[in-house]
């Protein structure tokens, strides 16, 4: 078990999403759907489908807390080494509807000092791409930025960076090696400062939220752990509730292999000209067989399916038609032609209308966060 790493600058890809809970740890988000329904709240289309996978303490600190009237927030943090995609928009979802329907504050963190350290990008470059990527796409997709407070590492006060300092003297070099294996001091820094990113909202000064989730891909769980570990570790000097924490399954590239900005050929981003996500869309690998004859008799596999994976996770919202689709799939009665035909449409239709809003959402970008002065 001490063998099992999980790496959140890497490339790993998780097959055995259960495995990985018991391994971790990570209780089954099934059991806190009908507590959500209890408190009489809907459940949200990637809790109801299993995306939402796992969670640590969401039934105790949200849902409850939420029963009892107290704030709460949910905190996030986006690197800005690329273009916003697919991916991101799995996060994106979750805090419109944590915001919507918990009433959440949402946090977001724009993680400059990560990518400038791990991924060594420009700062000009980091800082363009944090406004008018991430933060244009989040309001653009209906993120309320009244209710949101955006900011960039580098530019967060004093009790932020007071929390990273002394953060720095709970852990030891070991204890960070068992959790992140191969480890630099740009990978040190990035963890404390992410552990303060998640913590730093339930300061005074922040508005003393309490109570935290963070929505993360497994990969980030080892973040997660040493963040909740620090808040008992500072106990006597900063009183800090260990944060709530759901883990979703990662949206695969359009080849099956892992979405990324650095693959642009296998990943859909949301200022895709619409003919050139079609294009990229109609290239996608499918769950189909080698001829029509054989997909006919055998059916299609649309677990393997990426194009599937867009319908699940964004383009097909209606939970019935979601399940028409696979069954037509299945039986080998809807051939992938006809059916990718139909995604693209969906997909040119869901960009058409995002990009119409989205240069407003620039604007308004640029008006709701402080771009760092250097
Ligand atoms: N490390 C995250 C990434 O690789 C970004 C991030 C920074 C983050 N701060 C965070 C994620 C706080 C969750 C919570 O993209
Ligand atoms: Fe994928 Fe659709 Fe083909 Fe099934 S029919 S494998 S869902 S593209």
């Amino acid at each position: 078990m001490a063998e099992e790493r999980l790496d959140p600058w890497g490339t790993v890809e998780v097959k055995d999403y259960d495995r990985l809970r018991r391994v971790f740890g990570i209780r089954p988000f099934a059991e806190v759907i009908p507590k959500i329904r209890e408190a009489g709240l809907p459940p949200s289309l990637h809790m109801r489908r299993g995306i939402i996978f796992g969670h640590r303490d969401f039934d105790k600190v949200i849902v409850e807390g939420y029963m009892k009237g107290e704030k709460i927030a949910i905190i996030t943090g986006f690197m800005p080494s690329g273009r916003f995609h697919f991916g991101h928009k799995l996060t994106a979802d979750q805090l419109i509807y944590m915001q919507r329907v918990f009433g959440a504050k949402v946090f977001i963190a724009l993680a400059d000092a990560e990518a400038y350290a791990v991924r060594r990008l420009p700062r000009r470059e980091i800082i363009r791409l944090g406004i008018e990527e991430y933060v244009a796409n989040l309001i653009a997709l209906g993120l309320d930025p009244d209710k949101t407070d955006f900011y960039f590492q580098t530019n967060r006060g004093t009790p932020y960076y007071r929390l990273i300092q002394l953060f720095s003297g709970k852990v030891t070099a070991a204890e960070m090696e068992a959790i992140y294996g191969d480890l630099t001091p740009s990978k040190v820094v990035a963890s404390l400062t992410q552990a303060a990113d998640i913590l730093h909202p339930e300061l005074d000064e922040y508005g003393g939220y309490k109570r935290v989730v963070v929505p993360v891909g497994a990969d980030q769980d080892p973040h997660i752990r040493l963040t909740r570990d620090l808040c008992e570790r500072l106990r006597g000097v900063v009183h800090l509730e260990r944060p709530a924490a759901t883990y979703h399954k990662l949206i695969r590239g359009l080849d099956g292999a892992k979405m990324s900005s650095s693959r642009p050929d296998y990943t859909i981003f949301l200022t895709d000209p619409p003919d050139v996500a079609v294009r990229k869309f109609m290239r996608a690998l499918t769950g189909g067989r080698a001829t029509a004859e054989e997909q006919r008799r055998l059916g299609g596999e649309p677990e393997k399916c990426t194009v599937y994976d867009l319908y699940l996770y964004h383009l097909v919202p209606d939970d019935n038609e979601l399940a028409r689709i696979y069954r037509d799939c299945r039986s080998g009665t809807m051939l992938c032609g006809e059916c990718k035909r139909m995604g693209a449409e969906r997909l040119k239709a869901f960009l058409e209308e995002h990009q119409a809003r989205l240069e407003e959402a620039r604007e308004i970008a640029r008006s709701v966060v402080e771009p760092p002065s250097f």
